[in-house]
């Protein structure tokens, strides 16, 4: 184990500290700005629907029963379930000028994380790896392999993945971020990350469900199984969810 001083990381959020004397942080690389999120022309869609029950559970008792489900049932998941998922993960839920805000905050309103599922067993879908929409409120169908035991091995072989009805990935377009933030962006990226994350775990618990958060990867693995070049857009983080077995 390296001295703390000589990681990575510790290396990283050192160089990226911003101090009364330096407001501005380091300089920042110079990098265009993309597209402020990202569509498959041409895919497959299916359309999702917004008509899902408020079913009232207690939002403390969903704070205090959460815990990682790593058992899974055998039964399909709802549409609507998966609807409500990805809406509270990301979805849209306001407008002010050219800004488009979310369920989750986002440093900068900048939205860098890219959602995609790999579905097993989601109730009139077919399986296969799928992109969200975020802006059509829909999926985009990327691919038609049954993606849970390939997922689940590009996941250091974690078995639960392949029982999940659906695995949340979410990847990383960094410019999106580091346009504005420069190298201290990394850090925003990966809070914004967080935030997605734990809010799917939250409405997970809100409609019976659970999940498991997953940063244990092949990250070059899992960003083939997408198709995105583990370079301007990478993996980052990934969430099994579905009925406790
Ligand atoms: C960043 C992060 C990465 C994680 N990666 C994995 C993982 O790869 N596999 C896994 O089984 N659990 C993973 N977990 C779940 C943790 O093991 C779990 O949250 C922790 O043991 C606390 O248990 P609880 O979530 O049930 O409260 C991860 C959690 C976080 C926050």
């Amino acid at each position: 184990m390296p001295e703390l001083k000589e990681s990575l990381g510790h290396k990283y959020l050192q160089e990226t500290k911003v101090s009364r004397e330096e407001r501005g942080g380091p300089s920042s690389p110079a990098i265009q700005r993309p597209e402020r999120w990202k569509t498959y022309p041409g895919a497959e869609v299916v359309e999702l629907p917004r008509d899902w029950q408020e079913q009232g559970v207690d939002f403390l008792s969903i704070l205090q029963q959460r815990r990682s489900v790593r058992s899974f049932v055998d039964a399909p998941m709802s549409l609507a379930d998966l609807a409500l998922l990805l809406w509270a993960s990301q979805g849209i839920t306001g407008q002010a000028g050219s800004y488009f805000f979310r369920t989750a905050p986002s440093a900068g309103a900048l939205y860098p994380m890219e959602t995609y599922l790999a579905i097993q067993r989601v109730e009139g879908i077919d399986p296969g790896i799928y992109h969200f929409d975020v802006q059509g409120f829909r999926l985009e169908r990327l691919s038609a392999l049954l993606p849970g035991r390939p997922l689940a091995e590009a996941c250091l072989g974690q078995g639960f993945m392949a029982q999940a009805p659906v695995n949340f990935i979410w990847t990383a377009i960094f410019r999106r971020n580091m346009t504005k933030y420069g190298h201290r962006g990394m850090r925003y990226i990966l809070l914004d990350a967080g935030h997605i994350c734990q809010n799917l775990m939250l409405a997970a618990g809100f409609l019976g469900m659970g999940g498991c958060p997953v940063a244990a990867f092949f990250d070059d693995e899992v960003n083939d199984l997408l198709g995105v070049d583990g370079q301007e857009e990478s993996t980052l983080y990934l969430a099994s969810v579905g009925r406790k077995g």
